[in-house]
């Protein structure tokens, strides 16, 4: 007892010294946009809190996948197994050590919410939440938001933890509403006529159908036949799929299909898919499920229906598909919003763990936005605001960001086309030389405030203006990056189906492969200006020849893709000064500073003077957190008189965690 006291004593006294010594983790000057306080959250609500813990070996995977996601190195595509991307990402044990006994001296109990144990919640009180981490919780309201958010300005460890932790989250993320890419900026015409299912190229823009788009960009309409290769939709801020609509669009649209394929609900925090066929606010999801099963002949079609709010939906999501038995090979998502409302930590950590879903052989394709340049900002009173904003998650390096089309003669980017350069995520290797020929084009006096050394985006593009939908049981033209980006997830599913029918591996990761066969496999768009719903005048990008940030590197050609896909087309076929040659050099630079990464091919082309220093800068960064974790864990350890084991203690996973606070109100889904 006495002991116990003492001990009691002993640490209350190291809680008030390091109180003093707390690190700012991540904080913000004022609430963003028009999120309004009301006040302090009450100190007697109850909060729960989700910490991602740092992972053993990041530099580590990111080595790895780079080299297994890089055409002509001697491990290309050879994706990892669950384990494999587990010992990568699981915690060291010093971390989880630190966390487990920060919480266990509160009085907390920290479940483990992910397959990696990088993930783990803790429910307390506002007051117990705003004493351990220095945070001053309050009420945030939202004219468009109909229930109010707890969150804080600032957000701060004790030096214990500093290292261990990555991110807690709720505190600094200010999700405005309107998530969806789609039709939320009201350039998306709902076209309220029934039309033919036909593809007159003639027209200025036509009228996109499943036959016109696989007649422009040569999509096989035969049925894919392997049944181990889901495409997964995802749908978020209540969006639901209507069985009823798509029945109607397949009879109407692809006549040549049984109209009772359909999709296998998945639902996630609460998620479901209500149906109502005379509800007409869902023109996202069910655009993005007839578009999926209407393209993606034959492919079995996954619809995972998430709720609660969207950042923390999103990370869900994430451990949601590891954990997966079965995992989808595709995802496809028409969701984003501003990079700064999720915070570096945040997005950080969400983008983290879609590169471990890309190693583990899962493409994963995002909407660029329909903002244009603006990002979030797509009314007209920004218009004249020059400094571009970014959206998230398509701007991680680590998924494919689709933007739009319109047109035929030419196909030119249109206007809303979302695409720019992270503020957060600097250039991958795969796209330097890509970007740095637009960044040539650009005048030197150009008005536009963006980040010249951010990652690029979009990747790839594709038709995006007046798909016809089947919506409450009416035929309506609906468009954006929402249309695009599931009708290039349903081609990558289809190549998947051909390449796991000849006993090879699927292409998970795209982007090394999309940069290095551009030249061959898509078709450059040099035409567009993406000032979004601002005047064709205003400040904005425009496409060129080569790479840009509207249309990426251009829209896909089916065969060429396939026999790239498939290596029929000889890999160095490219010749596109304007694209990248991600070559095994960048591999051999990387597996010298990581055992674990594997053999690349050889240097020789001499690149890896151009992105050595690039790949060297990224990997000191996280060699040097790696150092500091080390010093903290090897710390941690003689402290605790070597008995640094914790793992044992751990709660089941359980995935479906209600986060209490992070309730949002409904979003304006016209
Ligand atoms: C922690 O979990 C245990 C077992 O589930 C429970 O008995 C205890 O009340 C919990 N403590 C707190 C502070 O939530
Ligand atoms: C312009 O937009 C940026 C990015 O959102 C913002 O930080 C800045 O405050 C805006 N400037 C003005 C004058 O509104
Ligand atoms: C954007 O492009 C569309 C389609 O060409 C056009 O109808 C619209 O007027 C354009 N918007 C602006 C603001 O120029
Ligand atoms: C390859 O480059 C050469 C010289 O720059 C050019 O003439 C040729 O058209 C290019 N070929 C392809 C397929 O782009
Ligand atoms: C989703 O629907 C539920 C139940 O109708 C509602 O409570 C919630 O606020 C909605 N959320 C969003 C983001 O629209």
């Amino acid at each position: 007892m006495t002991f116990r006291k003492s001990l009691a004593l002993f640490f209350s006294h190291m809680i008030a010294v390091s109180a003093r010594r707390m690190v700012v983790h991540e904080s913000l000057a004022a609430a963003p946009g028009s999120f309004v306080s009301q006040g302090p959250a009450p100190a007697t609500d109850m909060l729960t809190l989700r910490l991602a813990l740092a992972p053993n070996n990041i530099a580590g995977l990111q080595a790895k996948m780079m080299s297994i996601s890089t055409p002509g190195s001697s491990e290309h595509r050879q994706w990892l197994s669950a384990d494999e991307v587990k010992s990568f990402v699981k915690p060291s044990s010093a971390t989880t050590f630190a966390v487990m006994k920060f919480a266990s001296t509160h009085g907390l109990n920290a479940t483990v919410i992910s397959p990696h144990e990088d993930w783990v919640s803790i429910t307390l009180s506002v007051a117990q939440a705003n004493d351990l981490f220095a945070a001053q919780y309050q009420v945030y309201s939202h004219p468009s938001m109909s229930n109010t958010i707890t969150r804080t300005l600032s957000v701060s460890l004790p030096p214990e933890l500093v290292g261990h932790i990555q991110v807690i989250h709720p505190t600094t993320a200010f999700l405005k509403p309107g998530s969806r890419t789609g039709s939320t900026t009201g350039h998306v015409q709902h076209n309220k006529r029934a039309t033919p299912p036909s593809c007159d190229t003639s027209l200025a823009s036509g009228v996109m159908t499943p036959a016109c788009l696989q007649s422009i960009y040569g999509i096989p309409a035969t049925p894919a036949t392997q049944s181990n290769n889901a495409l997964l939709v995802t749908a978020y801020v209540n969006q639901s799929a209507q069985k009823a609509d798509l029945e109607q669009f397949l009879e109407l649209l692809r006549p040549d299909v049984d109209p009772s394929e359909s999709f296998t609900l998945l639902s996630l925090d609460g998620g479901n898919d209500p149906q109502n066929p005379s509800d007409t606010k869902d023109d996202e999801a069910n655009l993005d499920i007839q578009y999926t099963a209407g393209i993606a002949t034959g492919v079995p079609l996954k619809f995972l229906s998430v709720g609660g709010d969207f950042a923390t939906g999103l990370l869900d999501t994430t451990t949601f598909i590891h954990g997966l038995e079965d995992p989808p090979t595709v995802v496809s998502t028409s969701y984003s919003l501003s990079e700064e409302s999720f915070g570096f930590t945040l997005a950080s950590k969400i983008c983290d763990t879609y590169m471990s879903l890309g190693a583990r052989g899962i493409s994963l394709l995002f909407s660029s936005g329909d903002g244009g340049v603006r990002g979030g900002h797509d009314d007209i009173s920004e218009c004249k605001n020059n400094t571009f904003v970014a959206t998230f998650p398509n701007s991680c390096p680590w998924v494919t960001s689709v933007g739009a089309t319109i047109g035929f003669g030419p196909e030119t980017a249109v206007n809303f086309t979302g695409g720019g350069f992270s503020n957060y995520f600097p250039i991958p290797s795969y796209q330097s030389d890509a970007v740095a020929g637009f960044l040539e084009t650009l005048p030197t006096d150009f008005q536009g405030t963006f980040n010249s050394n951010g990652r690029g985006y979009p990747d790839v593009s594709l038709q995006g203006v007046n798909f016809q939908i089947v919506l409450g049981g009416e035929v309506t033209g609906v468009g954006g990056t929402s249309a695009s980006t599931p009708t290039f997830a349903s081609i990558i599913s289809l190549i998947n189906d051909q390449l796991i029918a000849a006993g090879k591996p699927v292409l998970g990761f795209l982007n090394p492969f999309l940069y290095y066969y551009a030249s061959t496999a898509l078709t450059d768009i040099t035409a567009g200006h993406n000032s979004g719903v601002c005047p064709v005048s205003t400040v904005a990008f425009n496409a060129g020849v080569g790479w840009d940030p509207l249309t990426g590197s251009g829209t896909p050609i089916f065969d060429q893709l396939l026999a790239a896909a498939m290596g029929v087309a000889a890999p160095g076929s490219y010749n596109d000064t304007n694209t990248v040659h991600t070559s095994g050099a960048v591999v051999d630079t990387v597996s010298a500073l990581s055992d674990d990464s594997a053999t690349g091919t050889d240097g020789s082309d001499g690149s890896v003077r151009k992105y050595g220093p690039i790949i060297i800068g990224l990997l000191s960064g996280n060699l040097v957190l790696l150092l500091i974790l080390v010093i903290l864990g090897v710390g941690q350890y003689i402290r605790r008189g070597g008995t640094a084991r914790q793992s044992s203690k751990y709660a089941p996973v359980k995935l479906r965690e209600e986060d209490s606070m992070s309730k949002m109100a409904p979003y304006d889904v016209e």
